[in-house]
């Protein structure tokens, strides 16, 4: 069945390196994230958003992961699924989740002053315990889109906040700003230096941040939020193909390589995987102008996610072999 995220965090620390936790609406990336996590031996965790919810509806993705845990055993391997509500805003949201048999929420109380976070955060945890059902927290915002709310600029987290609110909300991980954001446009050209062949270097996360928090809360599992890396050939190929996509650009992958190494213990995926889908069908209807059957490009789509999941848990996180 669905695990809750405890075990599988303790064992990334320990073994340094980060589960991935990739966003899902439908039912091609669900299978492109079980075809790839179980071909490679990967824990995973499948994240449900407030807009996932209402596109989708809640009662379907709930059955889409326990679809993806009888998907797995058939296809040969019993991973660890995580089903996991991503950006949680209220008590309640996180209490229908947990009702409904999700095995994980966040509860993002980032926008909100930091004692009402506190209060909120340790409300959903004291539901969410009862259950067994484990609970991520965020200190810190990130620039960018998220929830609905709009930020010009990072409010790093404070690290001399985290000991206190940790121990005061019992949450079971932690999500943190150190410079990654939502979406794919995650920095201004401006912001970047141009390498000699021409690749926009955008500037590095905050890792001397990540370590005054690992110093007081060591061995805390930390969560990472916007860190896709906005691959620019998928960029290119939807460009190519019609699309208009300005000034996209990630978090690139040698700096997620070394966060999977800390105490990060959970890596957000969701906009590369949107890429993928998208470059592949704009490419595919390019190619056959002449085909309708959704299955006709949806299934090169699956593929290529199915492609860039396994590249990310071979080569950018190291959860592959550990499930
Ligand atoms: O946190 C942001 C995730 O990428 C989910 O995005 O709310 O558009 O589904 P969404
Ligand atoms: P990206 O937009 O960088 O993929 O981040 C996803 C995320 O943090 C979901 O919570
Ligand atoms: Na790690
Ligand atoms: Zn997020």
């Amino acid at each position: 069945g669905l695990v809750n995220s405890r075990e599988i965090f303790k064992k990334a620390i320990k073994g340094k390196y980060a589960i991935p936790a990739f966003n899902f609406n439908n039912m091609e990336q669900m299978q492109a994230i079980i075809q790839a996590c179980v071909e490679e031996n990967s824990p995973v965790i499948l994240q449900v958003s407030s807009g996932a919810r209402k596109y989708a509806n809640q009662t379907i993705l709930r059955y889409l992961a326990q679809g993806a845990v009888g998907y797995a055993k058939e296809l040969g391997k019993n991973i660890p699924i995580v089903l996991h509500l991503d950006h949680g805003d209220t008590f309640e949201l996180c209490k229908s989740c947990i009702d409904f048999g999700f095995s994980s929420v966040m509860i993002d109380g980032s926008h909100h002053s930091y004692n009402e976070n506190v209060i909120l955060t340790r409300k959903v945890v004291e539901y969410a315990h009862r259950y067994d059902i484990s609970v991520e927290g965020e200190l810190g915002v990130l620039a960018g889109i998220e929830d609905d709310v709009v930020a010009e600029h990072h409010t790093y987290t404070q690290p001399e906040e985290v000991e206190d609110f940790v121990s005061k909300t019992g949450v079971d991980s932690l999500a943190i700003s150190i410079g990654t954001s939502h979406g794919a446009n995650k920095f201004k050209p401006e912001q970047c230096i141009r390498s000699a062949e021409g690749v926009l270097i955008p500037p590095p996360l905050r890792f001397d941040i990540l370590e005054a928090i690992e110093e007081r809360i060591p061995d805390f599992p930390i969560v990472l939020h916007g860190a896709s890396s906005v691959p620019q050939e998928q960029v290119a190929v939807i460009n190519n193909n019609g699309g208009k996509l300005k000034d996209a650009i990630g978090i690139p992958e040698e700096q997620l390589r070394c966060a999977a190494k800390s105490a990060v213990c959970k890596i957000n995926i969701d906009s590369d995987g949107r890429l993928a889908m998208t470059a592949a069908i704009r490419s595919t209807l390019n190619m056959h102008p002449e085909w309708f059957d959704p299955r006709q490009y949806l299934g090169p789509a699956r593929e290529l996610l199915k492609a860039l999941y396994k590249h990310k848990v071979v080569h950018v996180l190291g959860s592959a072999g550990k499930a």
